[in-house]
């Protein structure tokens, strides 16, 4: 499967199935994400695993979108260590987060696994629960796991704009 036939049959799993996600697939995830680029390299993502039963007893309470799912990822950034603008001050958290959380998707669809971002939680309540230090700020979600015999791509996995409507050439 070539890139572009993989990010087309992506699709965000709603159902996983109860296999868990071998040790040997998940490092091979985690590496995506220690791999992937970031402003000025700074690297301020950090990632938690939810694999224990206590663990995704805790995140099962964070959010309703975890979908019966064995592992569950947690991106943050770290503020002390992300790069910001010298100027305009915008900060590069959320696109370093964002970059890794989607190396991860999509390395994790190669070894057959599927995953879901999700952004349906409240911050406050993530640090609170994982007693988080005042610099990690979380930004995504990301159950993984191997989908179920009958989940099937959203209504709006296929939804795609026209290339038109996203693209002007200048
Ligand atoms: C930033 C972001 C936040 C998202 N949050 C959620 C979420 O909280 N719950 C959920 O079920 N899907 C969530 N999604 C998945 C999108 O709904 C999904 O990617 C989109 O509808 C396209 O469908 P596809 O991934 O199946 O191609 C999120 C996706 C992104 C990129």
């Amino acid at each position: 499967m070539n890139f572009l036939e993989l990010a087309a049959e992506r699709y965000s799993v709603r159902k996983f199935s109860e296999r868990s996600v071998e040790e040997d697939k998940l490092k091979l995830i985690l590496e995506a994400v220690r791999l992937s680029p970031t402003a000025v390299n700074r690297q301020p993502q950090r990632v938690f695993v939810f694999r224990s039963a206590e663990a995704l007893e805790t995140a099962r309470t964070l959010s309703p979108c975890l979908y019966g799912a064995s592992t569950v990822l947690l991106f943050c950034y770290d503020k002390d260590t992300v790069w910001s603008h010298p100027t305009d001050h915008a900060c590069s958290g959320e696109v370093d987060c964002a970059i890794a959380c989607t190396h991860a998707m999509l390395e994790a669809w190669e070894l057959g696994i599927g995953s879901c971002w999700v952004r349906f939680f409240e911050a406050e309540k993530v640090k609170a629960a994982l007693q988080l230090p005042e610099n990690l700020v979380p930004v995504a979600l990301l159950p993984i796991g191997y989908a179920a015999e009958d989940a099937a791509p959203g209504p709006q996995h296929a939804a795609s704009k026209p290339i038109d409507e996203l693209v002007k050439m200048l």
